[in-house]
């Protein structure tokens, strides 16, 4: 079970591959985290639903897979709600056509009180294809207002919303995506919807995952804000401005845990399709990110998502005694000090770098070198937001063998980053390059420094 890269506090398949997270729901007192899975090889094969469970989204007990390919295809991504029927689990089944096309459909499956059993519906699909080759990860949410379930599923540059009352007859409402956001070469997958308030006013926000072109290259995730009525979505701010959920290459189609009441809390995949089939793991491949709550908030930027990863996962980074593995929460002041470099695993290379300007500009560089073998791997993105100079600025890093999770300003802006270094878990080393103030660096992290 234990091999060089497979991280202690993030979920891994005990064997074969996983990519996005899927049907998550918090049912019984359990989070499920179902995910794309082929549990017979460590590549993407044929898509079944794997499945995990946790009491409190540290520890997860893997569970037997939940659905398996059929007649219809195999099972690409989709969500899971709590009707009044019972669990549901929304996905894609997907095929090719004899031309070799993809072709894919929306079905449902039927899973029990404990969610230990499921059943595909025998009328599957629930929702035909329309005439599009992408069609699919389908993400069925409640909206109270209009009293109906609403399915969000992608049409490649846009995601498409549908309408049910009986979870059985969809009827088709509206598109969203035309000019909005980043297009690129990239196909978006995996649409989510979550109402959020912020100061008492509701807004509803629009994930969307991009298969190429995202800011470190490959895959990454991008944001709406905006207003949902029931039929349509509507994005508050300019059609060209382009969110980022992280600005890191491994954070992919994130979703949301089914928990009316809760905070919005998801879990993503963490890898880029640009060489997710390339990691140099054994057992496994793929992991999830950490869940991470998110909130509105007002950053010096604008209105923002801000992420902050639950309670009991923090304390069970702070409770590793194995320190040179694991460095949670730290905050640094980087008062008076304007540039601050974080080098990982002992290596002398910075892989982080904020450097305050002036002008109360923060730039955040981030380098992650080439690994032997893995081509298109090296990263390297430059990222600007604003944060007043007068205001400390907080860094948190959630480093797990070599899956590095790096929060700041507030949780604004989130970077998560695979390494395949020698020795996963060596030092992490912070340096402030500027002359000025000094101040508290945890003791079991090693620093460095140097004036000028
Ligand atoms: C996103 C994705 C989905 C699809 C699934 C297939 O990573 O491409 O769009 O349903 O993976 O495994």
């Amino acid at each position: 079970m234990t091999e060089t890269y497979r991280p202690k506090l993030h979920f891994t398949p005990a064997k074969g591959w996983m990519n996005d997270p899927n049907g998550m729901i918090r049912h019984g007192g359990l989070w499920h985290l179902f995910f794309q899975h082929d549990p017979n090889s460590i590549h993407h094969g044929p898509m079944h639903w794997g499945h995990a469970v946790s009491r409190d989204l540290v520890h997860w007990q893997e569970r037997p897979v939940a659905l398996y390919p059929d007649a219809l295809g195999t099972c690409f991504s989709g969500s899971a709600i709590a009707a009044p029927q019972g669990v549901k689990l929304f996905y894609t089944a997907h095929s090719l056509t004899p031309e070799g096309r993809d072709f894919q459909v929306q079905c449902v499956a039927h899973a029990n009180d404990t969610l230990t059993q499921f059943q595909t519906d025998t009328r599957n699909p629930v929702l035909e294809n329309p005439g599009r080759e992408v069609f699919r990860d389908p993400k069925v949410i409640w909206h109270q207002d209009t009293a109906r379930w609403i399915m969000l599923v992608t049409e490649g540059q846009s995601i498409a919303f549908y309408a049910s009352e009986d979870l059985r007859r969809w009827e088709y409402l509206s598109s969203f995506g035309a000019c909005h956001g980043q297009h690129g070469k990239g196909v978006w997958e995996c649409p989510d919807l979550l109402e959020m308030r912020y100061q008492g006013k509701a807004f509803w926000v629009l994930i969307v995952s991009i298969s190429e072109d995202a800011p470190g290259g490959g895959s990454g995730t991008q944001y709406f804000i905006g207003a949902f009525d029931g039929t349509r979505f509507t994005n508050v701010n300019p059609a060209e401005a382009v969110l980022w959920l992280d600005m890191g290459r491994d954070f992919y189609a994130p979703q949301s845990f089914f928990d009316p009441g809760g905070p919005p809390t998801v879990m993503a995949w963490a890898s880029n399709w640009s060489y997710a089939r390339q990691t140099p793991t054994k057992a496994f491949r793929g992991a999830a990110s950490l869940p991470r709550e998110l909130s509105l908030t007002r950053s010096p930027d604008g209105l923002r998502i801000a992420q902050r990863v639950p309670e009991a996962v923090r304390n069970a980074f702070a409770n590793q005694r194995d320190r040179a593995t694991f460095h949670h929460g730290f905050h640094l002041e980087a008062e008076g000090a304007r540039d601050v470099t974080v080098s990982l695993f002992g290596e002398t290379v910075p892989h982080l770098r904020l450097t305050r300007g002036t002008d109360d500009v923060v730039t955040l560089t981030s380098r992650r070198p080439d690994h032997d073998g893995l081509t298109g791997f090296g990263h390297e993105v430059i990222t600007r937001f604003t944060w007043p100079l007068s205001r400390p600025l907080d860094i948190e890093l959630f480093v797990d063998r070599g899956l590095v999770e790096m929060f700041c300003a507030g949780g604004t802006v989130s970077l998560t980053n695979l390494h395949f270094p020698a020795v996963p878990e060596g030092p992490v080393t912070l340096t402030h390059h500027a002359s000025g103030t000094r101040r508290a660096v945890p003791r079991h992290l090693s620093e460095g420094g140097h004036n000028g």
